[in-house]
């Protein structure tokens, strides 16, 4: 993992005219739900980016404590706390990225769906202020369920006149990370160097993994493939439940989220050949937001990259996987203009 990340920090060679100051070198990143299970180890990693001039925490707790922890570390970026809607346009005011973890995590039994009542306003109310404090920054939505929370995402952009399909990405990062550590246990490879595709959206069977696409080949019998796929789609399921009540995947988030903020910066910074798996609105199926690899660029998406080549397996999954898209899609969408 940090051999990847180090890789990644140590690339040198500034371009200052993709962010939002012309004079600026580096980044301000904002965190909202920043005093979270995903929220506090997230910052730790992005605090440590040279790339990050300012780090923004916003929460409606706790920030002010959390931000001066993290403000001793003798990394660049400075950090500020913000707490209570209040704080959010200072938080907001000048960010070149938005990275929103804050929102309710499942417990057992639960679906992402679930968390929709209580999530889908959160994200709308800060989006919100996104569109109207910083509508060029580029966003990335954790919070739950991310196939709707998208979609409320760019239709509160729609209403402030903002939206940009370029610049707000559903992070799906974590299934890309799980799809490698997995096949990489089974296969006795370096995690570090699998690099498996994971397309359609995030939750259950809309998460679909492109085993026939993976950086080492691997190849599974059907039997084995298809359990391999299952656990996939089953992880965040999987971390739900043996953590027993006590929320959803945190740490592996944060890295996640964390390495998903690293490309976006990477990328606005003019380095080439930046490509992660995002849900992002997309003309590649039938559902209008949808996760496939796409080549990231100093405006955020540069070019979708599409699902390349599949196996009849993988069509399979796709042809399943867009019913529920499309229903949680306009899920989203209806919330908003409601
Ligand atoms: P958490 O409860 O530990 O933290 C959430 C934080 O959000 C809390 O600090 C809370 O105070 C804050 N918050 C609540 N309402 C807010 C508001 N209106 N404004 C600002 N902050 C607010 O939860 P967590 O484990 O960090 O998970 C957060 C979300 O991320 C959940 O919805 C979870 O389902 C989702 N998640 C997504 C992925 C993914 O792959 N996209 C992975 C893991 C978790
Ligand atoms: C995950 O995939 O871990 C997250 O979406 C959290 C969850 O509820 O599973």
């Amino acid at each position: 993992m940090f051999s990847t990340m180090s890789k990644t920090l140590s690339t040198g060679g500034l371009i200052c005219r993709n962010f939002s100051s012309s004079t600026k070198r580096q980044a301000k990143v904002a965190v909202l739900g920043a005093s979270g299970g995903i929220g506090q180890p997230m910052s730790l990693l992005i605090k440590q980016n040279p790339l990050v001039s300012h780090l923004s925490l916003y929460d409606i707790a706790h920030t002010p404590g959390v931000a001066a922890d993290l403000s001793h570390i003798n990394s660049a970026a400075k950090v500020t706390g913000h707490m209570g809607p209040d704080q959010l346009s200072a938080c907001l005011d000048k960010c070149d990225i938005v990275v929103i973890p804050a929102g309710v995590p499942r417990k057992p039994g639960m679906t992402r769906d679930d968390l929709f009542n209580t999530n889908a306003s959160i994200v709308r109310d800060l989006t919100d202020a996104c569109a109207r404090v910083c509508p060029q920054a580029m966003i990335c939505i954790i919070a739950n369920p991310v196939n709707s929370t998208v979609p409320i995402t760019a239709e509160v952009f729609k209403k402030h006149n903002a939206f940009d399909p370029k610049r707000i990405f559903g992070v799906t990062t974590l299934d890309v990370v799980r799809a490698n550590a997995f096949i990489a246990e089974a296969k006795g490879l370096d995690a570090a160097e699998v690099s498996c595709p994971v397309v359609g959206g995030h939750a259950g069977i809309t998460i679909v993994p492109l085993i026939s696409q993976c950086k080492p080949a691997v190849s599974f019998d059907a039997d084995k493939l298809d359990a391999m796929t299952k656990r996939i789609q089953d992880a965040g399921t999987e971390v739900v439940k043996a953590k027993a009540g006590a929320g959803s995947a945190t740490l592996s988030m944060a890295f996640a989220g964390a390495r998903f903020t690293f490309s976006l910066l990477n990328a606005m910074k003019g380095k080439t050949g930046v490509i992660e798996c995002a849900y992002v609105k997309s003309n590649e199926t039938d559902a209008s937001y949808f996760a496939t690899p796409i080549h990231l660029g100093p405006n955020g998406m540069e070019k979708n990259l599409g699902l390349g080549k599949l196996s009849a397996y993988e069509k399979d999954l796709v042809e399943k996987a867009i019913p529920e898209l499309k229903a949680s899609i306009k899920k989203g969408e209806d919330f908003v203009h409601k």
